[in-house]
């Protein structure tokens, strides 16, 4: 989807399939193009939402014939409510998705002059209620998607803002897509491709590819301790983004991104059951969501230091396999006992955390992961579960999450949890029997390998995948964060 901002005045110029107005709940006045829609029409907006067939609720849409009259076949009036950024966001979430039932090729927002925040959470709105995930389904996969163009008509944004909202947009759906894509072909080698294809393609974004020698030497031996098991070598990716020119407040700081990458996660010799498992395709969500804001990040030019770390492989049960009992040592000299396969991303973002800080430099870092069955049963699929060693940096990491839609929840972090991570034959154990505080226990263990650094956990096991699929989560919550340092 290609988005551009036009005008206001060049609503029917526009050539729209489709033309999107926004309505609130209550019976205030309606805006300007709301108002200028309901003229052309004679008055029918207006009369169908006396009768309560608009209602204003976010998230509801109502589509109108307009039989020519706006120079666009159809309007649909989306509703904002109370007019909440959330509420843009749901607003053209639904429009989105109509447009692609609709098969309206060119979308028109009548933004009017809603604000920049508006604007975006709406342009993010509509591509992601457009996506759908089609490679796999024989004669829709080479069609390009049906909504192929947005305009943003109105006064509120700048062109600026409308192509950052774009780029976000379509960084989104592109971590959706590969979350979704099946784990044959989705593998730690396929998704180290892509970063470097991203890098290849954006100036100041370079990418390191770390493969099993170099992962020997690195002594990374919780990362390869999982991997042993797969036929599928491992990677460990790193993407460096160096700005062009540094603001002086953000002088030194370097953000570094953590996103765990299990391509396939089959628990292991403490294999899961086979119910649902193969939603585990979706275990690199927080990986796919790091290497597609690195590029996003990079593309937007952000004069911060950001480097991205994505350790990637599959979890399976074989003759090679690591078994429950045995001990591996991780980049930072620590012994684990693995009491259970199944808990194998803390171990593999045990070394990129460790890379990270001491081969990176990060002076602060972010890690996204689906990581705890436990978080899905405290928080569901709305508020990911938020960790953090620094206050300060974690209610940083909030609120950049809050404004993208990216809800987080803080979580406690407490010496007193350090109980469950002890082992009696190694430094750490990555498991505990006692079936208490499982989203606590491993961020617990994930504060072991950050050296002291202000560092930031995100469970995303609920809200990185929602039915079997994809949602990006993290993308906009990192750009957001990322802008935010930059700019103290
Ligand atoms: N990838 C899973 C966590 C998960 C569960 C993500 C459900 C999304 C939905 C993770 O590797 C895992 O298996 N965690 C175990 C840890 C346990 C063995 C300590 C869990 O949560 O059961
Ligand atoms: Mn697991
Ligand atoms: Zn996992």
């Amino acid at each position: 989807m290609q988005t551009t901002l036009k005008k206001a005045g060049e609503l029917s110029a526009a050539k729209a399939d489709l033309v999107v107005v926004f309505v609130g709940s209550g019976d205030g006045d309606l805006d300007a193009p709301a108002a200028a829609a309901d003229a052309a029409l004679g008055g029918l907006l207006s009369a169908a939402r006396a009768d309560g067939e608009i209602s204003g609720k976010p998230g509801s849409l109502t589509v109108l014939h307009t039989g020519g009259r706006m120079g666009a076949p159809r309007v649909a009036v989306a509703g904002v409510g109370e007019g909440s950024v959330d509420d843009w966001r749901a607003a053209g979430r639904a429009a989105g998705s109509r447009a692609r039932e609709l098969k309206a090729g060119t979308v028109a927002l009548a933004a009017g002059d809603a604000d920049a925040d508006r604007v975006t959470a709406a342009v993010v709105g509509v591509e992601a209620g457009a996506y759908r995930f089609l490679r796999y389904r024989t004669g829709e996969a080479g069609k390009r998607p049906p909504v192929k163009a947005l305009h943003v008509v109105g006064g509120g944004a700048s062109a600026a803002q409308v192509k950052r909202a774009s780029n976000l947009a379509t960084a989104v759906s592109a971590a959706r897509v590969l979350a979704d894509t099946p784990s044959n072909d989705m593998t730690p080698t396929a998704l180290a491709a892509r970063a470097e294809a991203l890098a290849a393609g954006i100036p100041g974004l370079e990418v390191q590819i770390l493969g099993p020698r170099e992962l020997t030497r690195l002594k990374a031996g919780a990362l390869l301790g999982v991997a042993k098991g797969s036929a599928e070598p491992p990677r460990m990716i790193v993407l460096r983004y160096t700005p062009a020119k540094r603001r002086r407040g953000s002088a030194g700081e370097v953000l570094g991104l953590v996103g765990k990458a299990v391509t396939f996660d089959t628990g292991g010799i403490s294999i899961k059951p086979s119910g649902g498992m193969e939603e585990m395709k979706l275990d690199m969500a927080g990986g796919a969501a790091v290497v597609e804001a690195m590029g996003l990040i990079a593309q937007s030019g952000i004069p911060l230091g950001v480097v991205g770390v994505v350790p990637s492989t599959e979890n399976m049960p074989s003759g090679t396999a690591t078994k429950p009992g045995d001990v591996v040592t991780a980049m930072n000299g620590r012994t684990i006992e693995v009491i259970n396969t199944d808990a194998e991303g803390r171990l593999i973002l045990a070394d990129a955390l460790c890379y990270a800080t001491s081969k990176a430099k990060a002076t602060r870092l972010i890690d996204f992961a689906t990581l705890t069955g436990a978080i899905v049963v405290a928080l569901g699929e709305v508020y990911a579960g938020l960790f953090g060693s620094d206050a300060e940096w974690t209610e940083a990491v909030r609120a950049a999450g809050e404004a993208a839609g990216d809800l987080c929840w803080p979580m406690p972090l407490h010496d007193g949890y350090r109980g469950l991570i002890e082992s009696k034959v190694a430094d750490l154990s990555n498991s505990s029997n006692k079936r208490q505080a499982g989203a606590v226990y491993a961020a617990q263990f994930l504060r072991e390998f950050t050296d002291g650094r202000p560092w930031c956990h995100v469970d995303i096991a609920g809200t990185g995948m929602i039915n079997g699929a994809g949602t990006g989560f993290g993308v906009g919550l990192m750009l957001n964060a990322a802008e935010a340092l930059a700019a103290r």
